[in-house]
């Protein structure tokens, strides 16, 4: 068995936190291992627990297209989540909860080694990035850690809420895009 079907076997029992008692999935993550880029999510919604799958519901499909501005798609790319069980309504996920979680995500990294780490929204960005990010601020904006480069763009739920975000969201995707091809991971 490979590294990651091991630890997707571990995550599939885990009972680290309360999300355990209610979800019907866990959501590990999807991909290729290893993948030069990575997006990571918040958690998973009601699609997504009840799928098994990250981002396959409304902002799912928004995803997609935005994937698809960046010759990208869920081939070639490797897409999770800080916690991978549902919070009770979608709300976000506690600090305890993204604290028990976390380990898994970093074990997924560590494995996948990639290039470029793309946050989706502003828990994902505070809890990789920055603890005090500020999504509408920094979105866009490149930092590096320990040769890796991150970035955080707005959560495409967020994009459904409001469009008047998408057009700087676009300028975001084509940044990310030319990073992508310097770095050669398109
Ligand atoms: N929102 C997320 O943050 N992750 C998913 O997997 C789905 C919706």
């Amino acid at each position: 068995m490979s590294e990651m079907d091991a630890l997707r076997e571990r995550c599939l029992q885990c009972s680290n936190c309360p999300l355990a008692r209610t979800r019907n999935h866990v959501v590990f993550g999807v991909g290729p291992v290893p993948s030069k880029i990575v997006f990571v999510g918040e958690g998973p919604g009601q699609q997504e627990d009840l799928r098994g799958e990250p981002f396959v519901g409304a902002a799912g499909q928004l995803l997609d297209e935005m994937l698809s501005i960046i010759d990208l798609s869920r081939q070639n790319c490797y897409i999770a989540n800080i916690v991978k069980c549902r919070p009770p309504q979608n709300r976000d996920p506690l600090p305890e909860e993204q604290d028990a979680c976390i380990g898994y995500l970093n074990e997924q990294l560590r494995i996948l080694q990639p290039k470029m780490i793309v946050c989706l929204g502003r828990i994902a960005a505070m809890r990789l990035i920055r603890p005090e990010f500020r999504i509408t601020r920094e979105h866009g904006q490149w930092s590096q850690k320990d040769g890796v480069f991150y970035t955080a763009i707005y959560h495409p739920s967020a994009l459904l809420r409001d469009v008047s975000k998408r057009p700087e969201t676009f300028a975001d995707l084509l940044s990310i895009r030319e990073k992508a091809r310097t770095l050669k991971c398109i």
